[in-house]
């Protein structure tokens, strides 16, 4: 049989096939239970575990590649030396005494005096109250994991409609939680509200020691995400992490919205980067990319322009599949307990979610392990959407809780 693993059908098979097999397995087991396990003989043991083995393997392994083996080298060279000793002597004060041309909202007191340890920067666009007030009620209500506190902010930029800035600024009087950038909050100014809310952190909460940019799209587990950096190294520097895109190419056709020139960026491939929806940096990182953002094209993507950042700094991005970049993740109690976050939320279901994910109930390894099968291959199955065949879908409720 000829395999082309670019044809999503074929993956499905083979996840089809491994399955038939192993309810075939343990149909028989169940059917039969004592006849059969003494009868099976080795090699049929042997390959009813490589099943086992290879469905892991499928549904795992990409993560487990990514997280530990598929690392580039970091370097340093003077250049990044010199701009380290930038960093460490940045002088934000003239920002400071000229507030109000850079920003309509400031917040520039709310850091002030506080041990932050992650700061959550929400990009939000303008006119999207409902969902800030979700955010606020739901996952942005956590201010403190085993006593690190956490501050949860909104960036903003500039409306299009007045009406709509005489709401916003009713909300930011009633909440003291948005930071509006001037500049016009539009798809393609978001290079420009990734500069402006950076230069923000570094100027008015350089006491924090982790920033998360997140969309408000996401629903983000700030508990397992603060454990997570709390393991991540002993000396919390030099962090860069989120759900890493590797070789990825430049949008080289001109009728696209997203095309860059060959002028503007002339390598083949980015360099490795963190996806958009959600990725945290350390402050000294913020720091050193305040320093080089001057540099660098602002013409690319927000996110890939971070990453060229980063790679201008010599940092390398680290991996982790518990975000979930721009994919839907299937709700699963234990699972969501589990991972960092979720895009594509929807209203309805953010406070259920929340909800349940604070009931209290603990989750066995067990259970996590059956959640995180059940989401991850839901989630698989997910993306497979205007493909399937009825059969598949109907199987798939097996796995459901
Ligand atoms: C900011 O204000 C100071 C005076 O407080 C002034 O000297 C400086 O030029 C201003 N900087 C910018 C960038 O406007
Ligand atoms: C980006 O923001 C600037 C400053 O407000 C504005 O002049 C420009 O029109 C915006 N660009 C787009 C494409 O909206
Ligand atoms: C608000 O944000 C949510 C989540 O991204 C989105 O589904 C919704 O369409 C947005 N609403 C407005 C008015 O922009």
């Amino acid at each position: 049989m000829l395999f082309d693993w670019n044809d999503p059908e074929t993956h499905l098979d083979i996840i089809w096939h491994l399955y038939s097999v192993i309810f075939k397995a343990l149909k028989l087991l169940t059917d039969n239970m004592q006849v059969t396990f003494c009868r099976l003989r080795t090699h049929q043991w042997c390959f009813i575990l490589f099943n086992v083995i290879l469905f892991h393997a499928l549904l795992f392994g990409a993560d487990f590649v990514e997280e530990y083996f598929l690392h580039a080298l970091p370097y340093v060279d003077m250049k990044v030396l010199e701009i380290k000793d930038k960093a460490r002597k940045l002088n934000m004060e003239p920002l400071r005494s000229n507030l109000s041309k850079y920003y309509i909202l400031s917040q520039s007191e709310v850091c002030k005096g506080k041990n932050i340890f992650l700061l959550s920067l929400v990009f939000s666009s303008p006119g999207n109250e409902t969902r800030r007030d979700l955010i606020r009620k739901t996952w942005g209500s956590v201010t403190s994991v085993r006593g690190h506190s956490i501050l949860t902010l909104f960036a903003l930029g500039m409306p299009f409609l007045v009406t709509t800035q005489q709401e916003i600024d009713k909300e930011s009087h009633k909440n003291n939680d948005i930071i509006e950038g001037i500049f016009l909050d539009s798809a393609e100014n978001q290079t420009l509200k990734i500069i402006t809310m950076t230069q923000w952190a570094v100027t008015f909460c350089p006491n924090a020691l982790f920033i998360l940019k997140v969309d408000e799209e996401m629903f983000v587990n700030l508990p397992s995400l603060v454990d997570y950096l709390l393991n991540l190294k002993e000396h919390l520097e030099d962090i860069y992490v989120g759900r890493v895109i590797q070789q990825e190419t430049p949008n080289r056709d001109p009728k696209s919205q997203e095309f860059v020139s060959f002028s503007e960026y002339p390598e083949r491939y980015y360099p490795d980067y963190c996806s958009a929806e959600a990725f945290i940096v350390s402050q000294d990182v913020a720091q050193m990319m305040y320093v080089v953002s001057q540099e660098v094209p602002v013409t690319v993507p927000a996110d890939v322009f971070v990453g060229i950042c980063a790679k201008s700094i010599g940092l390398v991005p680290i991996h982790s599949s518990r975000f979930s970049g721009k994919k839907h993740i299937r709700y699963n109690r234990c699972c969501y307990k589990f991972i960092f976050t979720s895009s594509v939320i929807t209203d309805a279901e953010m406070p259920l979610v929340w909800k349940e994910i604070n009931d209290g109930k603990e989750c066995t390894l067990f259970e996590t392990y059956y959640g995180l099968i059940s989401c991850k291959l839901l989630t698989y199955l997910d993306s497979f959407k205007g493909y399937h065949m009825g059969t598949i879908k109907n199987n798939a409720v097996y796995f459901r809780d």
